[in-house]
């Protein structure tokens, strides 16, 4: 209760809806707790930037010593451009174009998490042209069940992400004959919106076997990524508003087996901004229906494309009722011409009127950046809160 909820609706009336705003103390409060988890240790975070890269967030980020995670040449870009340091700077993603390729040779950066076989040649052939070594990890697929929703499970053998494990012996034939290639490190990331432990205790299991078989062949590596997934309380944000990251960090402390002086690198993407975003929408009209009532708001799933896309929950407030009495229950929807441009069905608010303001909470990660301009909608703002 110490964050969001405290805020102002009076502040929050005078910016036009709808806008996202993000607590920066919650995220300062958030990044200090996952420095305290690792303090000591040889883990080492870098931020998926995908999750959400508004300036500000960014800034945040950097000011606490987290590295970058990329999945695109324009995220590489702008973490450069947003002061982050090549070395700090890892690059995947299963269609990397050789522009994208070149930009991050260009600049050094520090992986090219590699997800094909015919990438490796790739990535060699335009080092070779540029005259350059390029760091490399393999991304390779555990075949690990992270239990999450399917459209965001990413380590089963049936998904497009990584080098299977049947694919080893061809890409232990190869890395010796791709001279532009440093090998550094071996990556995995499962999924998403994982709320299990015990799926990165099995990861662990897997990291550990791969492991050996690189150590049977004589290869160093550097670090071990395990990419990111801790999942966040989407049901009660009040209550959890920073992600266990002590246990989380614990899985790996007691399952990991790790080489001395081997790195244990983390992609940690939701649980870092989730929770400090909100979005903020008017509400337009109330309208009755057969079944239910409607609260139409000025948000729609051109600002915050979840709920649509993964049928995924968000809790929703009417933070300018002053009671909770007289409590009705309403589909919460947007303007866009979709049936799906709902935010939540059968939702229990105070009695609600038009130009209430209504909050859409745990909207920091993969809300603003998934914002889409359908019907020619306009970008949402952002605002802050401080304190
Ligand atoms: N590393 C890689 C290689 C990834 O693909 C991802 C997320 C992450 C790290 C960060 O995962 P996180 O810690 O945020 O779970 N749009 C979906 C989520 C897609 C996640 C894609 N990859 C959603 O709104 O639920």
């Amino acid at each position: 209760m110490r964050y969001f909820t405290e805020l102002k609706t009076a502040e929050l009336s005078s910016y036009a809806t709808p806008f996202y705003y993000y607590d920066l103390k919650l995220l300062d409060d958030t990044l200090d707790a996952i420095n305290d988890a690792i303090d000591g240790t040889n883990f080492k975070v870098h931020y998926a930037i995908k999750a959400n890269a508004n300036d500000e967030i960014l800034s945040r980020v950097k000011a606490k010593g987290l590295g970058i995670d990329c999945v695109s040449g324009n995220e590489v870009r702008k973490a450069i451009d947003s002061g982050f340091l090549a070395k700090n700077i890892s690059f995947a993603g299963v269609g990397k174009t050789d522009e994208e390729i070149a930009y991050g040779l260009d600049h050094d950066i520090f992986t090219f998490n590699v997800e094909s076989l015919a990438e490796l040649k790739v990535i060699d052939e335009l080092a070779k042209e540029k005259q350059k070594v390029a760091g490399i990890a393999i991304r390779l697929n555990p075949n690990v069940n992270a239990k999450t929703h399917h459209y965001i499970t990413t380590g089963l053998e049936e998904n497009k992400f990584g080098i299977n494990a049947w694919e080893l012996p061809e890409l232990f034939e190869m890395l010796p004959t791709l001279k532009k290639l440093s090998l550094k490190g071996i990556h995995f990331h499962i999924g998403s919106q994982i709320n299990d432990l015990t799926v990165f205790k099995s990861l662990c299991n897997r990291v550990n076997d791969f492991q050996k078989q690189f150590k049977e062949r004589g290869i160093a590596l550097d670090h071990v990524n395990v990419g990111g997934g801790l999942g966040v309380n989407y049901t009660n944000p009040d209550e959890e508003s920073i992600p266990d990251f002590n246990s989380f960090f614990q899985v790996f402390k007691d399952f990991l087996v790790v080489e001395p002086g081997q790195e244990v690198h983390f992609e940690l993407g939701r649980s870092v901004v989730a929770q400090c975003g909100s979005l903020i929408s008017k509400v337009l009209y109330i309208k009755e229906g057969i079944k239910t009532n409607f609260a139409i708001i000025d948000a729609g799933m051109t600002e915050l494309i979840r709920p649509a896309l993964y049928q995924s929950y968000h809790k929703i407030e009417n933070i300018s009722a002053t009671s909770k009495e007289n409590s009705k229950k309403y589909d919460v929807v947007g303007p866009i011409c979709e049936s799906s441009d709902c935010f939540g069905k059968a939702i229990s608010l105070p009695e609600t009127k038009r130009g209430d303001l209504i909050a859409i909470r745990s909207t920091g990660a993969y809300g603003e950046v998934m914002s889409s301009f359908y019907n020619l909608r306009e970008k949402a703002k952002a605002f802050y809160s401080e304190s």
